[in-house]
């Protein structure tokens, strides 16, 4: 316990020094220079598309570590990296400022799995829901999952200062496959590796549950 509060400590230094270096961009020139993101992304950072994340109300300071990290190579994805290649640093706050300042669409009820038999009903939804629920205010201390809500918010609305991510009503087919990529460790550009830590203790049926759970936060 005491090293997990050390190390959570000295990430929050770290990231509350990282929040300084990243400025904060011009939100109109941002909403311009968004329009070759809104194919994939959506009209105001609200994708229709599962496989592309939302951007829109998520914290500029969370947008601008990633756009820099796909820019760097440190995230990789076949389309993401090319796009951020192409952006400036002024690009990246510019338009991380104008996303941070839209507001989430809200999902609807995630559809049974077609190949899963276990799950065709909407009863098995809601119990899927209720399971995330559980894990994301509790987690499962004997597992060492981390509960969720200790730096995504109650409200799935992440931590400003500390740059943790809003999750609120984000697609659930793109929360599994980052949380897959986090567990796996295909996903790793974040210094200390926490979600890696985290996800690698959860099992498949955990991480769908959760991600159900989090597309339905409003
Ligand atoms: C061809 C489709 C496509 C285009 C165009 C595109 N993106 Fe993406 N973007 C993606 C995909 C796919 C992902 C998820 C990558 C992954 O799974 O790691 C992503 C992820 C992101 C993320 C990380 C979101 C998160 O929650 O971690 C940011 C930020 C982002 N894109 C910003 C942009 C910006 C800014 C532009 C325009 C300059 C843009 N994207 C254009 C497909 C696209
Ligand atoms: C100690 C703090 C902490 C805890 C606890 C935590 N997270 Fe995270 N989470 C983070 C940080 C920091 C990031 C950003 C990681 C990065 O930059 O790669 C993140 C990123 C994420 C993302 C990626 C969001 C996106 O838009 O791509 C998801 C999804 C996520 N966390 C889900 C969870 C779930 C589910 C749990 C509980 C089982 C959890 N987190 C517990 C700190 C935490």
């Amino acid at each position: 316990m005491k090293k997990k509060l050390q190390v959570l400590s000295i990430f929050l230094v770290l990231t509350s020094a990282a929040g300084i270096l990243h400025a904060e961009g011009n939100i109109n020139a941002g909403k311009q220079k968004s329009a070759s993101c809104a194919s994939c992304h959506g009209e105001n950072g609200n994708s229709l598309v599962a496989a592309f994340p939302k951007l829109a109300q998520q914290h500029s300071s969370y947008l601008q570590q990633q756009l820099h990290a796909f820019k760097d190579g440190k995230r990789n994805d076949p389309m993401m990296s090319a796009m951020a290649m192409a952006l400036t640093d002024e690009d990246i706050a510019d338009i991380s400022a104008y996303y941070a300042t839209q507001k989430v669409s809200e999902n609807a009820l995630p559809t049974p799995d077609s190949d899963d038999t276990a799950d065709k009903s909407n009863k098995d939804i809601h119990a899927t829901i209720a399971q995330g629920s559980d894990l994301y205010r509790n987690g499962d201390l004997k597992r060492e999952v981390s509960a969720c809500i200790a730096c995504h918010g109650p409200f799935g609305e992440g931590n400003k200062p500390a740059s943790f991510p809003v999750l609120k009503s984000q697609h659930a087919d793109y929360l599994i496959k980052t949380l897959t990529d986090f567990k796996s460790g295909a996903r790793s550009n974040n210094a200390e590796n926490i979600m890696h830590m985290i996800a690698r203790k959860m099992t498949d049926q955990e991480i769908k549950a959760v991600s159900y759970r989090i597309s339905m936060m409003k």
